[in-house]
C-alpha cells in the first residue's frame, strides 16, 4: 500500500475556474484566486486539483472552445500565473490536473480558420468535412453539421458550432494534440481530465444513426437518435493507449477519462492490459436513484465489473450535473458524503459540494450556458450548478468584489466556508473528518478505507450497509495491524430504523455526535450514517 501511486491515494477537487475565487474584481474567477485559496484545499485535505479549461477561448462554450492548447486566456490571468499556481500547489503537495479538450477546437483556433480557408488548404483534413450531413445530432440540439458558404461543404460539430470537431483520422492531428500533452506535462502538470473521451472518432463510413424509441417530446432533440456511430467507436481505445503512452513518457502522471457509457463499455476504457485511461469517470453516482437498494446494487455492479487490476474512482458531482445537495436534499447530502469518502479509490469532490453549495435558480435574463440556450426550459442548463463558491459572509460572499458572472445562492449568507468553519457539526467539518479518516485508518499510508476490500454490500431494512476491511500487512493483533474492519452504515430515509452491529466503536457519524459510542443494537436517525470500527481483536486499546 505504500507504494500506491498518488493518484490511487487521491482526493480530487474539481475547481470550474470562473467560480471558485476572482482576484481583480471583474466577477469571473482567475488562476490568481485559486492559488489564495490553496491553503483552504490543503486543509480540507484534498490531494489534488483539477481546473477546468484555462486556455484562451471566446467563451462560447465557457472554455470547451479551446483557440490555443498551450495558453492562458487573459480573463483566467497568465503563462506567469500558472506558473505560479503549479508551483504554489506543488509546494503544498497538492497535485494539478488539466482539463485536455481534443475532441473539439474553437471556430477561432488557427487550426481551423486555415482549415475553412479552402478545400485544398493543408489542413482542411484537420476536421471533418462533408458534401452531405447525415443525421447526427449535436448534443447542444439540432444537426450536427454546419454548412460552411465559403467552401460549399458541413463540418462535424459534436457540440456548439463554435466547437468543430478535430479528424483524429489524421495523423497529423493526433502528432499535434499528443505534443500539446507533452507541453504541459514538461511544465510538471499531473495529469489529465480528457474531456468527452469517448466521442473522439466517428465512423469511418458516417452510417446514420439508429432511430431511439424512447424518444419522447421534452427530451433534447440529441436524444432523438441512439448514438451508435458518432461515439463509442472502437478505434477510439488505440488514441486513448496512445495517449496514456504519451502520459506515460513522465513519470507519476494520471490520466482521467469523461466518458458517460454503460458500465460493460466503460470498463473498456480501461484498455488492453490496463494500458488505457487509469480512470474512466464512474458517474454511477451521479446516475443512481437515492435509495439503499438502488445505491446497493450501482456500487455493487461497478464494483463487480472492474477489470483485474483496474482501480476504482466514484463522483458525486462536476459542471455538467445538479448538484448533490438540491438532487437528494442537505440531509443526504450527508450520507452522500459519508458514502463518497468510505468507498474504494480515487473520489472526486465537486467544489462547493463540501459545503451543500446548492443549484441556484437562474432566471431567463441571466442564462449563460449555450446548452440553455439553445434548447431553452427542458433542463440542459448547467449554470445553477457553476455558481460562485461562497466563502464568506460579506455582500459576494468572499468570491468577487464586484458583480459575479453567475448570481449567488440565496442561502450564501449561511452555507459558506467561514459560517462552517465555526459549527463543529457542519457538512465542511464532515467531509474533513472523512478525509482525515480516510488518510489515516488503520495506520498512515495504509489506508483500509482507501484500498481495502469493500464486501458485505447489502440492505437491510432500508439501510444500507458495507464493509471494509484492511489487508493484512502487520503484526496479527493490535491497531494498525491489517484486522480492523469498518463498517458503513447509511439511513437513505426519512424514518428512524433500528439496526444490529457487532460490538463496534462509532469513528464518525453523519450528525457528528456519536463518536466513541459502543454500537451494538442502535437506532439510526432518519437520514443518519456511521463509519463503525469493528476488529477480530476486540475494541480495546483501539484508536
Ligand atoms: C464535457 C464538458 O464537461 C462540458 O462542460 C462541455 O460542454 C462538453 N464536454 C464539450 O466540451
Ligand atoms: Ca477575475
Amino acid at each position: 500500500m505504500q507504494d500506491l501511486d498518488w493518484w490511487k491515494r487521491a482526493v480530487v477537487y474539481e475547481v470550474y475556474p470562473r467560480s471558485f475565487q476572482d482576484s481583480n474584481g471583474d466577477g469571473i474567477g482567475d488562476l490568481p484566486g485559486i492559488v489564495d485559496r490553496l491553503d483552504y484545499l490543503v486543509a480540507l485535505g484534498v490531494d489534488a486539483l483539477w481546473v477546468a479549461p484555462i486556455y484562451p477561448s471566446p467563451m462560447a462554450d465557457f472554455g470547451y472552445d479551446v483557440a490555443d492548447y498551450c495558453g492562458i486566456d487573459r480573463i483566467f490571468g497568465n503563462m506567469a500565473d500558472f506558473d505560479l499556481l503549479l508551483d504554489q500547489a506543488h509546494r503544498r503537495g497538492l497535485r494539478l490536473i488539466l482539463d485536455f479538450v481534443p475532441n473539439h477546437t474553437s471556430e477561432q483556433h488557427p487550426w481551423f480558420l486555415e482549415s475553412r480557408s479552402s478545400r485544398d488548404n493543408r489542413k482542411r483534413d484537420w476536421y471533418i468535412w462533408r458534401d452531405q450531413p447525415n443525421n447526427w445530432t449535436s448534443n447542444f440540439g439540432g444537426s450536427a453539421w454546419e454548412f460552411d458558404e465559403l467552401t460549399g461543404q458541413y463540418y462535424y460539430h459534436s457540440f456548439l458550432k463554435q466547437q468543430p470537431d478535430l479528424n483524429w483520422r489524421n495523423p497529423a492531428v493526433k502528432a499535434a494534440m499528443y505534443d500539446v500533452l507533452r507541453f504541459w506535462l514538461r511544465k510538471g502538470v499531473d495529469g489529465f481530465r480528457v474531456d468527452v473521451m469517448w466521442m473522439l472518432i466517428k465512423d469511418a463510413e458516417f452510417r446514420d444513426n439508429p432511430i431511439n424509441p424512447g424518444f419522447h417530446p421534452g427530451l433534447s432533440t440529441n436524444q432523438r437518435f441512439l448514438p451508435l456511430y458518432n461515439t463509442n467507436q472502437p478505434e477510439v481505445h488505440t488514441i486513448v493507449a496512445e495517449m496514456r503512452g504519451v502520459i506515460d513518457e513522465f513519470a507519476d502522471r494520471v490520466l482521467i477519462g469523461e466518458i458517460y457509457l454503460p458500465l460493460a463499455q466503460l470498463m473498456t476504457y480501461y484498455g488492453k492490459d490496463g494500458k488505457g485511461a487509469n480512470l474512466p469517470f464512474n458517474f454511477q453516482l451521479l446516475q443512481c436513484a437515492w435509495s439503499a437498494d438502488a445505491l446497493a446494487q450501482a456500487v455493487g455492479d461497478y464494483y463487480r465489473a472492474l477489470p483485474e487490476g483496474a482501480w476504482p474512482n466514484w463522483v458525486l458531482g462536476n459542471h455538467d450535473q445538479p448538484r448533490i445537495a438540491s438532487r437528494i436534499g442537505k440531509q443526504q447530502a450527508r450520507v452522500a458524503a459519508m458514502l463518497l469518502l468510505t468507498l474504494p479509490g480515487t473520489l472526486t469532490v465537486y467544489y462547493g459540494e463540501e459545503i451543500g453549495m446548492t443549484n441556484v435558480p437562474i432566471a431567463p435574463e441571466q442564462v449563460q450556458d449555450p446548452a440553455e440556450k439553445n434548447e431553452p426550459g427542458i433542463g440542459q442548463g448547467r449554470d445553477p450548478e457553476r455558481t460562485p463558491m461562497c466563502w464568506d459572509q460579506t455582500q459576494r460572499a468572499g468570491f468577487t468584489t464586484g458583480v459575479p458572472w453567475l448570481p449567488l445562492g440565496e442561502d450564501a449568507g449561511s452555507v459558506n466556508v467561514a459560517v462552517e468553519q465555526q459549527d463543529s457539526s457542519s457538512l465542511l467539518m464532515l467531509y474533513r473528518k472523512l478525509m482525515a479518516l480516510r488518510k489515516s485508518h488503520p495506520i498512515k499510508n495504509n489506508p483500509t478505507l482507501i484500498g481495502g476490500k469493500l464486501d458485505d454490500l447489502r440492505v437491510e431494512k432500508g439501510v444500507l450497509r458495507f464493509r471494509r476491511s484492511g489487508l493484512r500487512s502487520g503484526p496479527r493483533s493490535g491497531p494498525g495491524s491489517g484486522d480492523d474492519q469498518i463498517e458503513v452504515i447509511l439511513n437513505t430515509t426519512q424514518e428512524e430504523i433500528s439496526v444490529e452491529t457487532p460490538a463496534a466503536r462509532v469513528l464518525i457519524g453523519t450528525r457528528m455526535d456519536r463518536e466513541g459510542e459502543i454500537a451494538g443494537s442502535l437506532t439510526l436517525h432518519p437520514g443518519e450514517g456511521l463509519v463503525l470500527l469493528t476488529s477480530s481483536t476486540g475494541l480495546a486499546g483501539q484508536r
